[in-house]
């Protein structure tokens, strides 16, 4: 736990005016309001330098890659550079990094490669909580005779059943996937302990870090967990895909492929060509945080200490905003909230909070507040497990606001005035 001084500390560090100035397009107007991007959970904006870095590679690195000439080494080198930084945001080694389109994508691929390990009676783990990319391309196994064991939620504040996780878990589990936050209503699972658990098992545990990776520093080593995902455009990087593989795995499996393509890992389980100018992007994304770490503590020596320090300052700042957030949408007559809401919880969650209004749809409230330069998501934004769970998949999902640290207090008021607007009208 950090005490008070530090608390303090990093919200005199944390500098909102230069870090709106890093992304250009905060400044886009809407029907004469400036726009308030609370859609962060469906992608972040992108600092400039993350367009610097693509443009660049399009000027001076643009070529396939492992040819004999300067743009291709160039393209090369760049590809090895991102792999060490993403290594540096997972803390692993950079062999263990994959880039891929997607998420979805990439989990599809690993999980077709799982399969090939799988036999009939098989088991795999999986939550009410997460999003789909980490529920059908798992459940697809089933073809194979795998069997699919489904953990629960406690409904009241939206966690994860522990305990019936734990009741799912025998000698037949083979996979735990499970998401490390929520995209739907903000809950951070303990994965560390759900690691220990699926490990004591036997089993692999594969972890959704997808929503989490703007909320909050990941350390795989610290996880020791098997396999971990995340898509940098929710991390103000480029759409695209990362996954994290533990070497003795992405070794062991056998991903399907074509015959010329490497048989070295990481390269055998990135299909076809990539997408190397955003693959540039990414790496600018990893040092635009770690540029705001440095800012944050000019102390910190290396860039995985300087990405710590900028989540440091991220998470507490996001923490602030989200208090001012949920205590004013519960002052909102008629409103349902769903998830954790009792502020000495909320290292449980993350800035992402999902509710009912009293009247209308969440599309009619999402669209009313567009129009507003309010930008926020409705329905049920894949986690479709949840949204049926909680009985509001038929009526339209919930009205999904998600924080990150470009946001501010001011739009944050701006939205409660307008959703009270919205209730009273
Ligand atoms: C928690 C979570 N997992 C997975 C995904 C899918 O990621 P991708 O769009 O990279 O396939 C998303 C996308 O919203 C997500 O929020």
């Amino acid at each position: 736990m950090s005490t008070p001084a530090f608390h303090e500390a990093v919200s005199r560090s944390f500098d909102i005016g230069w870090v709106r100035e890093q992304f250009p397009s905060l400044q886009l107007r809407v029907n004469g309001e400036p726009a308030a991007f609370l859609d962060g959970p469906a992608g972040t904006q992108v600092p400039r330098q993350v367009m610097d870095a693509v443009q660049k590679y399009f000027l001076e690195q643009n070529a396939n890659t492992y040819g004999a000439f300067r743009t291709s080494r160039r393209s090369n080198e760049m590809i090895s550079a991102t792999r060490g930084a993403m290594a540096d945001l997972f803390h692993c080694s950079p062999d263990e990094v994959v880039f891929g389109q997607n998420m979805t994508t990439i989990t599809l691929g690993l999980a077709r490669a799982i399969g090939r390990e799988l036999k009939p009676g098989d088991e795999v783990v999986l939550t009410l909580l997460d999003h789909d990319a980490n529920f059908s391309p798992w459940r697809a196994l089933e073809e194979k005779g795998v069997v699919i064991r489904t953990v629960d939620i406690r409904e009241s504040d939206c966690t994860l059943d522990l305990d019936d996780l734990q009741s799912k878990l025998n000698s037949k589990t083979k996979l735990v996937a499970v998401g490390y936050a929520s995209n739907a209503v903000g809950t951070i699972n303990p994965v560390a302990e759900i690691a220990k658990l699926a490990h004591a098992a036997g089993a692999m545990i594969f972890i959704d870090a997808v929503h989490y990776a703007p909320h909050g520093p990941i350390d795989v080593k610290a996880l020791d967990c098997d396999f971990l995902v995340c898509s940098p455009y929710k991390f103000f990087g480029p759409h695209m895909g990362t996954l994290y593989g533990k070497k003795e795995h992405l070794e062991r499996l056998k991903p399907y492929k074509v015959r010329p393509a490497a048989d070295t890992i990481p390269e055998c389980w990135e299909t076809g060509t990539q997408v190397m100018e955003l693959i540039a992007g990414i790496h600018a994304a990893v040092e635009y945080i770690a540029e705001l770490g440095r800012r944050c503590d000019p102390s910190v020596r290396d860039r995985r200490a300087a990405l710590l320090a900028a989540y440091g300052s991220t998470v507490e700042y996001e923490r602030t905003l989200l208090t001012r957030l949920i205590a004013g949408l519960l002052a909102i007559p008629g409103l349902r909230f769903f998830g954790i809401r009792d502020p000495k919880r909320f290292a449980e969650r993350c800035s992402t909070v999902s509710v009912r209004l009293g009247k209308g749809t969440p599309t009619d409230a999402a669209t009313f507040l567009g129009e507003r330069g309010i930008f926020t998501w409705d329905g049920n934004f894949y986690a479709l497990n949840l949204t049926e769970r909680l009985g509001v998949e038929k009526s339209g999902g919930v009205l999904r606001v998600g924080l990150v640290h470009y946001n501010t207090t001011q739009e944050v008021d701006r939205l409660l005035a307008a959703l009270k607007e919205f209730s009273a009208s």
